[in-house]
């Protein structure tokens, strides 16, 4: 290809147009403020705000689905707004962290969790060997630390009351970041020998303490349903959501169930939590995974250069195929995405996705709301992100 960026593929038929009022909304950035959203730091989350963007184009009377649920912005949104709500994710993590942050707690609860901080400063010695499939924990944090989180892990699996085993838990698995030496440097994990870790107990408390304080009196309403599962082959009937808020990994090479693979391996305490979840995952990466959709016409020429190109977007063609099919009629789906550069291809995802959603049936708006430069040797790219809108 020698210095050449290749686009693939404008597709005309398709309306475009710029929406930057929206593309704040597309990140983490304002989630990071906010109250029970922000309990687990999840990077690659939107804003509540979405969900009213799209709520302002349709009325939801059958409810909302969040088939790549991700940290539960959807979910949490819905249940705000008195909405019921479905959401699916491949990984444990995801259904945990949304759970979590959706459910209702009685007051007795949190007495409970209050009760099991008195506890903290004596706890007995962790009983189990934590294994991740990258490195071993141990030498991802300091030794304090590590032998902390040990003990608090056992000690969590002992609380009876299961909502606030449930509190407890996600506490302890969103400090991983601060408690360890671990950098997540775009897809990579690396440990950093120099990096601060704050103590464990310290980090823990401090934690807990903050998501009691956000839980007073916001603990009511609509509780989604949530699943682990696959967004290619959903669990749901026919025409029965008429919202669908949701964004899917991008194409972008990056394996989540590595990048928050100490999380999960912590919270499931299973080694090869990790594995499972990948081999349930969308293929954005390279992997060996053998379930074989047909690759759209679209792309083929490019797939056969790029394999990934060709496993994603027939992954996401399937994925459309389903939202098509359990979406009510004049229902909508609001799909975030991002386009990405790819061995100096510039891959326009969005009108490729806007494209393959047209074949099926639906009816396709593509709104840019952020752009960015992207630094591709062998020259700089405009990429985008958009909310492609489909309506049945
Ligand atoms: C971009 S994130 C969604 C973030 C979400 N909008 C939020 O605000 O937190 C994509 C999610 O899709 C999940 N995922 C990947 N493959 C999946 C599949 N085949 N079925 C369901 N979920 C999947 C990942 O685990 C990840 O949580």
């Amino acid at each position: 290809m020698n210095g050449l960026i290749i686009y693939l593929k404008k597709v005309l038929k398709v309306e475009i147009r710029n929406a930057f009022e929206v593309g704040k909304y597309f990140t983490y950035e304002l989630t990071r403020e906010k109250p029970i959203y922000n309990w687990f730091y999840y990077k690659e989350g939107f804003a509540p705000e979405i969900v009213d963007f799209m709520i302002e184009k349709t009325v939801s009377k059958l409810g909302i689905l969040d088939p790549f649920c991700g940290s539960g912005t959807t979910l949490l949104r819905a249940k705000e707004l008195g909405i019921s709500s479905t959401g699916i994710d491949s990984s444990p993590l995801s259904v945990f962290v949304s759970k979590v942050k959706t459910q209702n707690y009685e007051e007795n609860d949190l007495v409970e969790v209050e009760e099991f901080l008195n506890t903290v400063q004596k706890l007995k010695e962790g009983k189990f060997n934590w294994k991740f499939e990258l490195f071993n924990p141990k030498n991802a944090f300091p030794f304090s630390n590590f032998n902390n989180i040990l003990s608090l892990r056992t000690a969590i699996e002992g609380v009876e009351n299961e909502k606030a085993r449930d509190l407890l838990l996600l506490a302890l698995v969103s400090i991983i970041p601060q408690a360890s030496l671990v950098i997540k440097d775009g897809g990579v994990l690396k440990i950093d020998k120099r990096k601060r870790a704050i103590p464990t107990k310290e980090a823990f408390k401090r934690k807990i303490k903050r998501m009691v304080r956000n839980l007073n009196g916001k603990s009511n309403g609509f509780v989604p349903n949530l699943y682990l599962g696959d967004a290619r082959r959903m669990e749901i009937e026919n025409e029965s959501v008429d919202l669908i808020v949701t964004s899917p990994p991008y194409l972008n090479n990056i394996d989540y169930s590595k990048i928050y693979g100490l999380e999960l391996s912590l919270l499931e305490m299973n080694e090869g939590a990790t594995k499972q979840t990948r081999n349930r995952s969308l293929r954005s990466f390279i992997t060996n995974q053998s379930i074989e959709f047909e690759i759209p016409e679209s792309v083929r020429e490019f797939a056969d250069k790029i394999p990934i190109v060709g496993s994603y977007f027939a992954d996401i063609n399937q994925v459309v195929k389903e939202m098509h099919r359990v979406l009510a009629h004049g229902g909508k789906v609001g799909f975030v995405v991002g386009n990405s550069v790819i061995h100096e291809t510039h891959v326009l995802v969005d009108e490729i996705i806007g494209e393959l959603a047209e074949e099926v049936g639906f009816k396709v708006e593509i709104l840019v709301g952020l752009e960015r430069i992207a630094d591709v040797m062998p020259a700089k790219v405009k990429t985008r992100e958009s909310i492609i809108i489909m309506t049945k």
